[in-house]
Parts: C-alpha cells; structure tokens; sequence
C-alpha cells in the first residue's frame, strides 16, 4: 500500500464554513477534500492511524432520522483523527421535553462542539442552525433535499476506480423524486464532469425544472446503454404519500438491476447504492454481492474517509501543523 503525500490546501485557506449544500464547497475545496480523502484511504487500508489532527476537538452528532452508515462513519472518522465523538441519543433526550432544535444545538455548542452533524427531515433546518451557531454544520441528510457527504464519498469512490469522473455516464436509477442522494449527487457529478441521468418510471421522477443537468429515461435499455456507473436506489417509503408502497408493485421486474439488466449498461459497467439496500426490489442480491462489478462496499469505506476529510477540512480550514 502506497501513501501518498498530503494535499495542499486551496489557496488562500479551506474557504467553506459549513457543508449544507454540496455547492457550499467551491471547485478548489471539494477537490482539496477529495485528495484528502483519498490520502486517508491510504491509511485505512494500510490499518495505520493518521495523525491526530483533530485531538483536543469535540464532535457531536445529532441524527433525528435513522442511520447506520452516516452516523457510524462519522463517528469512526472523528475518533480516526483523534477527536472526542458524542452522539446524542436523541430519543432519550431533553428533546423529548420540548426543547427546540436551536436551543439543543446551542447546548451542545456550549459544551464545546468544534463541529455538529446533523441529520434532520426538515428542508432548511441546517441554515438556520449555521446562522444561529459558531461552529461548522454539517448536513448528514435534510428530508429529500440534500446529502452532501454522500456525494462526495461516491465521488471519491468513482475516482479511486477510474481516476476522474471526467465523461463518465453516470445513471442513477429508481425513486429520484424522493431521493437527497440523488439529489446531491447529480450536482457534484455533473459538476466533476460526468453525463449524469436519472432512469425510473414517471411517478419517481422529479418535477421537470429539478435537477435539470440529467437527462431522464422512463426504460431501463436507454436510460443505462452505455453507462460506466448504474447507481441504484431504495424506495423511500418514509417520504411518500398514504399508498406509496405501491410504487415497489412490477418495480423489479421492470427497473431491477440484475447481472442479466446489467448487461445493458457497458460490458464492465459498475453497480453502486448508497444503501441501505431493499434486495430483491431494486437490485438482486447476487449483483450486490459480486465484487467485480458492485462498488457498494467501497462506498462505505470511502464512507469513513471521505468524513475524516470533510471533518479535518471544515474544523482545521486546512492548516498545516
Ligand atoms: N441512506 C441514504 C439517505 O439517508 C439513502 C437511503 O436511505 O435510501 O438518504
Ligand atoms: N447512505 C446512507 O446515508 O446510509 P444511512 O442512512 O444508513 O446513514
């Protein structure tokens, strides 16, 4: 395992305050955090410790919707870099007495935060939160809107396989409307270079002026021929209408990415899902599984290190010591 060298800092100082919108890290800095996070990638998988940039700092993170992935990574990230992780159980918190989410975070800030992770359902909330605290926020998912730490860890992801997403065909394929996945990662991707589409029936599809850097497919044929990545999504039942789970109903059968629909795709397209994964409703079990063409795990280990970097970058703003 090579390491390699530590990237240099954009010009000038890491310049974002906050991570809420995947476009609140300008082109320099989210190249800067990629290469950190691929500089970390390294000493994850040589079983290395980094240095402890963020000893001495405090993280707390405060999930008010369910996690594995983000919460755990972000927690591993932190401690990866030597700082103090909390993470408040929200259900057994004052919350449940009344508390407001501005007064919670102030609390937690007042403690000594250096950082909060927030995920929350509520659009929007990370801004206000961001104007009423001194420290970074950032967004571990905000209801369909945003998932900004997803994106850049698939980014990270695709460019540890390829090299760059430079035109790549990036089709992303299930429940768009519902998804902050998606939503993130269509921006990032577009930006970094990729083509990107979004493949699904009608009724998943956001409204037209969303997101209008991918072009939408309503068949599986067009919307994944000639694709490098095919990323899948879950149905997020949690986010639709009364009778939402009718929209699984033929879904797999039509949509249902399998070594056989992959086959459509280039002849070496990858798979990849944000997880957590439905198995049998958008992809097969056996395509997940298979290491040659599923970059699914992956992504969780750039999971970790893509946070650290995101982490590092926001708390120190790049500084050398
Ligand atoms: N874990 C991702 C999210 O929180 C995707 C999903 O839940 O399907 O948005
Ligand atoms: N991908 C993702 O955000 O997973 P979790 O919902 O488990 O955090």
């Amino acid at each position: 395992m090579e390491f390699i060298n530590r990237p240099y800092a954009p010009a000038g100082g890491f310049a974002a305050s906050n991570l809420i919108n995947i476009d609140d890290f300008p082109e320099a800095e989210t190249n800067y955090v990629l290469d950190l996070a691929e500089y970390y990638a390294r000493f994850l998988k040589a079983g290395k410790l980094p240095p402890a940039r963020l000893a001495g700092k405090t993280q707390i993170n405060l999930f008010f919707e369910d996690s594995t992935r983000t919460n755990l990574s972000f927690e591993l990230a932190g401690r990866r870099l030597g700082a103090d992780v909390l993470s408040v159980p929200v259900a057994a918190s004052s919350v449940n007495k009344g508390e407001s989410l501005i007064d919670t975070t102030q609390t937690l800030v007042a403690m000594g935060a250096h950082a909060l992770i927030v995920r929350h359902r509520e659009p929007r909330v990370h801004d206000e939160l961001a104007k009423r605290i001194a420290c970074p926020v950032i967004n571990a998912g905000d209801g369909v809107r945003e998932h900004p730490t997803q994106a850049l860890l698939d980014a990270a992801t695709i460019r540890s396989v390829y090299g760059t997403l430079k035109g790549l065909v990036i089709a992303i394929c299930g429940d768009v409307k519902h998804s902050r996945v998606a939503a993130s990662g269509a921006v990032l991707f577009s930006r970094l270079g990729a083509e990107v589409r979004f493949v699904g029936p009608a009724h998943l599809m956001p409204a037209p002026y969303q997101m209008p850097q991918a072009r939408r497919f309503d068949t599986l044929a067009d919307g994944i021929a000639g694709a490098d990545i095919v990323m899948a999504l879950r149905m997020q039942f949690e986010r639709m209408e009364e009778g939402g789970k009718d929209a699984a109903t033929g879904y797999f059968e039509t949509y249902g990415l399998t070594h056989d629909t992959l086959k459509l795709a280039k002849p070496d397209a990858r798979v990849m899902h944000p997880g957590p994964m439905n198995r049998g409703v958008e992809i097969d079990g056996a395509l997940a599984d298979d290491e040659r063409r599923s970059l699914i795990l992956k992504q969780v280990f750039y999971g970790v290190a893509t946070r650290m970097a995101v982490l590092d970058a926001l708390i120190t703003k790049g500084a050398a010591f």
